[in-house]
């Protein structure tokens, strides 16, 4: 039978045969899969091992710092580079969900290429690529994100991509890694982390992507996420997340008219993201978070929630 402790054996042991005294190099994203695949490759290889960390400007509010300082703790030769203004810039003016997409991950490849080249005699690319990434690749229906939504759309070959390939977590299914990443100890708050796409608050942007409304979503996002935290609720959802509307609404601000933007929260449950249903979550709930939001973003005056179920809707909004 299947046990992570004899997962971590073998495959720290194939690690480091396979790899020898040769260099590693890893894009950890703060999601559980790259997580794990680089401390199972810091247990072999040590600091061998270069992770490269991208703030590519769309994170969470102070994600990127917080995790760059948790993989700092973990002992992980983790490079944190901040490159916010560049994605800002390639977003400038761009409307379109798979343009964006596009604009993201050909910043990501040139900002990851010019990183890598830095490590001298890297020879190895890892990354944390799981079963169902494998078959989501090759179905004639894909997932959801392999080919109804482009991922990292790439023009030409950079250099890091011609490095040897490895994928110690290639066989895993989400739960069996994070079975993995539990007897690594790693952190509950890495491996109980909700899934967040790559292109991050981007798509979470309607319309075009501005600092200003990063900002804005950032704030709303933070007060959502940390109540359900708070409440309890954080570990009962899949996935939940805010989406700035291109749309602004007229409110009453003491005697004044506001006419600011709305806010959409959603919150999903799910087991691979291929299906999902809104979450009932408390009224209280809801009603606590719309006030704090209110009372806190400037910007905003009016939050929904989203009560679609996917199919037909999907989960993010772009
Ligand atoms: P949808 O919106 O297609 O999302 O129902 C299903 C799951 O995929 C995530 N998602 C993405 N992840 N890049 C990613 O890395 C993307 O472009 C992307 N689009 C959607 C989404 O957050 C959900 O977990």
């Amino acid at each position: 039978t299947w046990t992570p402790e004899a997962f971590v054996d073998m495959t720290v042991g194939a690690l480091k045969e396979r790899i020898g005294d040769d260099k590693v190099v890893l894009g950890l994203s703060g999601g559980v899969d790259s997580s794990v695949a680089a401390v199972l490759l810091h247990k072999a290889i040590g600091k061998n091992l270069y992770c490269i960390f991208v703030n590519n400007g769309l994170l969470r509010k102070g994600e990127f710092e917080s995790v760059l300082e948790q993989y700092k703790d973990m002992g992980l030769n983790v490079k944190g580079v901040d490159a916010s203004a560049r994605f800002l810039d390639a977003l400038a003016g761009v409307s379109d969900p798979e343009d964006k997409r596009k604009a993201i991950g050909n910043a990501f490849i040139e900002v990851f290429d010019d990183e890598a080249h830095r490590i001298e005699d890297v020879k190895y690319l890892a990354q944390g690529t799981i079963y169902p990434d494998v078959i989501e690749s090759v179905s004639v229906n894909g997932g959801p994100s392999a080919t109804i939504k482009s991922h990292h759309n790439v023009g030409g070959l950079p250099d890091f991509m011609k490095l040897e390939v490895v994928e110690p977590l290639k066989m895993l299914f989400k739960d069996e890694v994070r079975r993995v990443g539990a007897e690594l100890e790693i952190s509950d708050s890495i491996l109980g982390r909700h899934p967040f796409p790559g292109p991050g608050l981007a798509i979470r942007i309607l319309g075009d992507v501005t600092a200003e409304k990063v900002r804005i979503l950032q704030e709303v996002d933070a007060i959502f996420i940390n109540g359900l935290k708070e409440w309890m609720l954080y570990d009962k959802v899949w996935q939940a997340g805010a989406i700035l509307l291109p749309v602004s609404s007229v409110g009453v601000m003491g005697d004044e008219r506001t006419y600011e933007k709305v806010v959409a929260l959603r919150a999903v449950e799910s087991t691979d993201g291929m299906t999902a249903d809104w979450v009932n979550l408390p009224y209280d709930f809801l009603q606590k978070t719309s006030n704090t939001i209110i009372n806190r973003v400037k910007g905003v005056n009016r939050v929904v929630y989203d009560i679609s179920s996917k199919p037909p809707a999907t989960i993010e909004w772009e």
